[in-house]
């Protein structure tokens, strides 16, 4: 009788235990299918990648994101490529300017975004004749691997302001995306005459003072033909734009919010770019020796950006700030005007 019992609870136990490796499995199955099956990139419709989303969820792509900073540093052998199925696929949104603007810290920080790969260099290709002149497939093959899931972003900052480029990008791809980050004008003429002085002064070449070169001495008024007065007109560039483009093409960064609060206009980022939000507070820590916010990829890899972002600016008299704020204006009410986006800028 005893012994019947026992058989008897061996049994159950036996069949309780299968129950519950049973369940277990099935749990660990669902989360991974869950996973596959979360909606990953609505960009994708537009991408025309040929896989379905399901097969490259953004964890998985984020994952894979150590083996794509291999291959970006050219250890990719082309079996590896074929193996990972890597491309190397023309930009479906570029930075296209404004120098100075914070073009590097908005790369760098939509690169942090799973579905986004960067192109490291400025290309040049729209805005350099001799590189224009070597085609399409030349700019293709500057851009990193990355999976067909995913998008390549590039900047070239001097694209915003020449003549030639928006008719070319036009041609290579009439429905990019174009990220425009601006900072206020004056603020962003002063950090241009910044980087050529310290490129001057590495040379042991003379330059003059920010005040000489933007204020003409013969008439006391903003010299137009300074180059970084005429590069902060953003809306006389933006007008050539709107000739090959509508405006919602077009999206505005904030680069002064870029630098004191990151978040909010990477999410702005996003949305535009169709992206799911993935960028968060996590990703981005106020480094205070540097004075700005880094980047932090996971609990091993986080990085500043270079020295020469957030250079110190050299003193101003402010009567010539008072003095380009005011030449200024009128533009920068009609650029909020065209891109529906208020700066308040003085
Ligand atoms: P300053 O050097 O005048 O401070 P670009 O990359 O287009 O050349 O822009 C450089 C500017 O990016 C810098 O201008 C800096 O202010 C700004 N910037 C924005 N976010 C930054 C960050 N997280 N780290 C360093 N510089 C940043």
């Amino acid at each position: 009788m005893l012994f019947k019992q026992q058989a008897w609870l061996r049994q159950k136990l036996l069949v309780l235990g299968s129950l519950a490796v049973g369940s277990l499995l099935y749990l660990v199955a669902r989360v991974g299918s869950l996973d596959r099956l979360q909606p990953i990139c609505p960009i994708e419709g537009r991408l025309g990648g040929a896989r379905s989303q399901a097969e490259f969820p953004l964890r998985a792509l984020q994952f894979k994101r150590g083996l794509l900073h291999e291959f970006r540093k050219g250890n990719a052998s082309k079996d590896q490529v074929r193996l990972h199925d890597l491309v190397q696929q023309l930009p479906k949104a570029i930075i296209i300017g404004v120098r100075k603007g914070g073009t590097r810290a908005l790369l760098e920080m939509l690169n942090l975004h799973p579905a986004v790969v960067k192109a490291s260099q400025e290309i040049h290709f729209f805005d350099n004749d001799a590189n224009y002149g070597k085609g399409i497939e030349w700019y293709r093959k500057k851009m990193p691997f990355s999976y067909p899931q995913q998008i390549t972003i590039e900047k070239s900052p001097a694209y915003f302001i020449t003549e030639e480029v928006p008719e070319r990008i036009y041609k290579m791809n009439s429905s990019i995306k174009l990220l425009i980050i601006v900072r206020e004008p004056t603020t962003r003429a002063i950090s241009d005459y910044t980087q050529v002085l310290e490129g001057k002064e590495r040379k042991n070449k003379t330059y003059y003072k920010f005040e000489k070169l933007a204020i003409d001495p013969n008439t006391c008024e903003v010299n137009t033909k300074y180059k970084a007065v005429r590069t902060s007109i953003y809306t006389k560039h933006l007008e050539r734009w709107l000739k090959y483009f509508p405006i919602e093409q077009f999206h505005v960064v904030d680069g002064d919010r870029l630098i004191t609060e990151p978040l909010p206009e990477l999410q702005l980022v996003e949305k535009f770019l169709n992206l799911p939000p993935r960028i968060s507070q996590y990703n981005l820590y106020f480094n205070a020796t540097r004075g700005f916010y880094c980047l932090r990829f996971n609990i091993i890899f986080n990085k500043c950006l270079a020295g020469s972002k957030g250079r110190i600016h050299p003193e101003v008299d402010p009567s010539v700030i008072t003095k380009l704020r005011k030449f200024f204006h009128p533009f920068n009410q009609k650029f909020y005007q065209i891109t529906g986006r208020t700066l308040n800028w003085p």
